[in-house]
């Protein structure tokens, strides 16, 4: 199996690997699950479910040409755990399997993103990150910069917040 292989901390196994378009069906899935499951809590069922309408699995392919794309998959069985797209200064996309949440792999996802953006000799890394995310970019070192509405692929406007971190304290 290809992939740089980490243990997480409650021992089980990802592989981290660029993301093809061929993963398509695979990413709308687990992006689908982590925004309707991770997202409760955070914003009413009829946000959440139109916040993830309007994926489509070729969608993913189309932003493979602009943006980085990072993915955890299981050691075990190679189902997707998660992954983060990137690009310029900027975290476009982070999502967590709901069954792979708190174990350590959004950390991982956003160390290794963060690195890529520092190796494009950006300063400042920015994220414009749904409530549900907020606790997380927080423990990450990020700050606030503001809370806005942001109008959603299905056309509702939901509350987000833009956070930024330098890339050297
Ligand atoms: C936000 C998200 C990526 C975090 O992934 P994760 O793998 O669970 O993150 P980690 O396990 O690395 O968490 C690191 C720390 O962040 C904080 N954290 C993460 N999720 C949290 C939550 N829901 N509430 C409070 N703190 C949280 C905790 O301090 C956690 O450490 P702990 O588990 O030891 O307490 C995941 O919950 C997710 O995909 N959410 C839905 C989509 C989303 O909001 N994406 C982000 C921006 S669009």
């Amino acid at each position: 199996m290809s992939g740089e292989a980490i243990t997480l901390k409650d021992g089980r196994v990802v592989r981290l690997r660029a993301g093809v378009p061929e993963d398509g069906a695979a990413l709308l899935a687990l992006h689908h699950a982590s925004i309707l499951t991770l997202g409760q809590g955070f914003y009413t069922n009829a946000e959440l479910e139109d916040w993830a309408s309007g994926l489509t699995p070729e969608g993913y392919g189309r932003a493979m040409k602009e943006e980085d794309f990072l993915i955890a998959q299981s050691g075990v069985d190679q189902t997707l755990a998660g992954f983060a797209s990137f690009k310029g200064d900027e975290i476009v996309g982070f999502y967590v399997h709901p069954d792979w949440a708190r174990c350590g792999l959004g950390s991982l996802l956003l160390e290794r993103a963060e690195a890529a953006l520092a190796d494009g000799g950006h300063a400042i890394f920015r994220v414009s990150a749904s409530l549900s995310g907020l606790p997380f970019y927080l423990t990450r070192g990020y700050r606030v910069i503001q809370q806005r509405l942001y109008k959603t692929r299905g056309g509702l406007k939901v509350d987000i917040v833009d956070l930024e971190k330098p890339s050297s304290p």
